[in-house]
C-alpha cells in the first residue's frame, strides 16, 4: 500500500493478468477505469463469486481455505480504485463457504486491517459479505449490482458501464474473485515473476476445475498454457479407462463449445489458444466426457440450464432457450428432420449477440459447438434412432431420477451403496425414450 495506488494500478498492468471471471479482460487496465478523483459520489469495488457456471468450482476452494487472501486482495484492490467500501456478493448455495469468509473479515477488522484506516494508512475501507439467492443470471455484473440493491437480479443495458454507474449510482469494478486473490502475490513477487508463466498475453498462474471422466477430479493451481492432456495426466490420474476412451471435452465451463479429442491432443489450456480452435478457456472450468456420454444428451441437458436461468428480459433468449432445448430434446431421440439441424444453428445464431447479457450466447454456443464437432452423430440418430443403445448411454445423474452409485463408489474404492436423488428436476426424456 505504500507504494500507492497509481503504482499497484501500473504493476497489475504490467503482470499481464486478465480477469478471471471468464471474459478474460485486462485487469490492471479494468482496474484504471474507476475515478481518481470522486465527483462527490464515493466508488465501490464489488467482488464476484457469485460462480454458478455448470462444473466451475474454483472460488469456492479460495473462500474456503485461503479466504485472508482474498480479504488481502480486496484491501490492495480497493485501495488501488479508491474504494471506500468493498461487497463480496457470494452465492446462497456456499453458506460453509461464507461463514468461513466472515470469520476472515472480522478477523482482519480485529487486527486492524481493514476498517477506518486500514493497515494504519489513514485510508478507510470497510467489507460486506452478501449472500445471493442462487441464480446463474445474478453472476453477471450488472444483473449482480441489481441484486444487490435488493431488486431483482435482471442485467442493465450498458452503457453507462458499471465504472460510471455502478451499484447505488456509483462508479464500481466487479471483478472474480481469483483475480483478486491472486494480486497480493502479483505484487509482493512484481509483474515479471506472473508474465514468467504461461505464453505471450496469457500471462500467470490459473485454476482449473477438472470434472467429469476422470480417474481424480481436481481443482489446481497450474500455469497458463498447460497442454491440456498433460494437466488431465499430472493431476487427474488420466481419463477414466485410459486416453483412447476420451470422446469430447469442455474446457471452460458449460458455456464454451465443445472440442472433440483430435482437439485435445494439442489444445493448450489458455484464452488464445482455446479461442483458436473454436472454444474458449471461460472460467477455465474442464468438463471430461469419455465414450458413454450420449453428447447430444450433454449439450440438451446444459440446453435446459440456459433455459432455466434465463430471466427472461430479451426475446431471443427467453424465448429462444426453450426453442433449443425442446429440438435437442427431440434431436436426441432422432424424432427430427435433418434440416432442423441448420434450423437449430440459425436460432442459436439469431440469439448470440442479439440480447442485453451474454446469458444468451452462453445457452447458444454449446448447441453452435455440437453442431460444428457432432453433426454426423445427429445425422445418424435422425437416420436410425433403434440403432442407438440409449440404456447405456443414459446418464441417470442428470435425468433427476434416482439411482443407486454402488458402481461408482466400488470402482473408486469406498462409500456405500447410497440411493441418489439427483435432484428435483423433472424427468422429461425417460418418458420419450420408453415411448
Ligand atoms: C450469465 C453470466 C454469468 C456470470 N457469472 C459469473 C460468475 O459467477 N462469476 C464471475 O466472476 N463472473 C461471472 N460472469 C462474468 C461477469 O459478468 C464479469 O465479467 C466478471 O465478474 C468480471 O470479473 P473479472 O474481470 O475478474 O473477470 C458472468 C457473466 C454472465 C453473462
Ligand atoms: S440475455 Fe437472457 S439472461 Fe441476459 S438479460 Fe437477456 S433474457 Fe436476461
Amino acid at each position: 500500500m505504500w507504494m500507492g495506488p497509481d503504482w499497484i494500478v501500473q504493476e497489475m498492468k504490467d503482470s499481464g493478468l486478465r480477469g478471471r471471471g471468464g471474459a478474460g479482460f485486462p485487469s490492471g487496465l479494468k482496474w484504471s477505469f474507476m475515478p481518481k478523483a470522486s465527483d462527490g459520489r464515493p466508488s465501490f469495488l464489488v467482488i464476484n463469486a457469485d460462480e454458478s457456471e455448470p462444473g466451475t468450482c474454483k472460488d469456492r476452494e479460495i473462500m474456503r481455505k485461503d479466504p485472508h487472501k482474498l480479504v488481502e486482495g480486496c484491501l490492495l484492490a480497493g485501495y488501488a480504485m479508491r474504494a471506500r467500501a468493498c461487497y463480496i456478493y457470494i452465492r446462497g448455495e456456499y453458506f460453509n463457504e461464507a461463514m468461513v469468509m466472515d470469520e476472515a473479515i472480522h478477523e482482519a477488522y480485529t487486527a486492524g486491517l481493514i476498517g477506518k484506516n486500514a493497515c494504519g494508512s489513514g485510508y478507510d475501507f470497510d467489507m460486506y459479505l452478501h449472500r445471493g439467492a442462487g441464480a446463474y443470471v445474478c453472476g453477471e455484473e450488472t444483473a449482480l449490482i441489481e441484486s444487490l440493491e435488493g431488486k431483482q437480479g435482471k442485467p442493465r443495458l450498458k452503457p453507462p458501464f458499471p465504472a460510471n454507474v455502478g451499484v447505488f449510482g456509483c462508479p464500481t469494478t466487479v471483478t472474480n474473485v481469483e483475480t483478486i486473490a491472486v494480486a497480493p502475490t502479483i505484487l509482493r513477487r512484481g509483474a515479471s515473476w506472473f508474465t514468467g508463466f504461461g505464453r505471450k498475453n496469457n500471462a500467470g498462474t490459473k485454476l482449473f476445475a477438472i470434472s467429469g471422466h476422470v480417474n481424480n477430479p481436481i481443482v489446481v493451481e497450474e500455469e497458463m498454457s498447460i497442454p491440456f492432456r498433460e494437466l488431465i495426466d499430472k493431476h487427474c490420474g488420466g481419463v477414466r479407462g485410459g486416453w483412447n476412451k476420451l470422446q469430447a471435452v469442455i474446457p471452460g465451463g458449460s458455456s464454451v463449445p465443445v472440442l472433440p479429442i483430435e482437439e485435445c491432443e494439442e489444445a493448450l489450456m489458455d484464452f488464445d489458444d482455446l479461442k483458436a480452435r473454436g472454444s474458449g478457456l471461460g472460467t477455465a472450468a474442464v468438463t471430461v466426457m469419455d465414450d458413454t456420454v450420449d453428447m447430444i444428451a450433454a449439450i440438451r441437458r446444459l440446453a435446459h440450464f440456459y433455459r432455466h436461468e434465463s430471466c427472461g428480459q430479451c426475446t431471443p433468449c427467453r424465448e429462444g432457450t426453450g426453442w433449443l432445448e425442446t429440438i435437442l430434446e427431440r434431436m436426441e431421440v432422432g424424432d427430427a428432420d435433418v434440416r432442423e439441424i441448420g434450423m437449430l444453428d440459425e436460432i442459436s445464431r439469431q440469439i448470440e449477440g442479439h440480447t442485453i447479457c451474454a446469458l444468451g450466447d452462453a445457452a447458444a454456443w454449446p448447441v453452435q459447438g455440437l453442431i460444428r464437432r457432432f453433426q454426423p452423430v445427429i445425422e445418424e440418430r435422425i437416420a436410425d434412432p433403434q440403432g442407438f443403445d440409449f440404456e447405456a448411454h443414459f446418464q441417470h445423474a442428470w435425468s433427476g431420477e434416482k439411482f443407486k452409485n454402488a458402481e461408482w463408489t466400488k470402482e473408486f474404492g469406498g462409500g456405500k451403496d447410497q440411493e441418489v436423488d439427483p435432484g428435483a428436476h423433472t424427468n422429461i426424456i425417460r418418458p420419450l425414450l420408453e415411448n
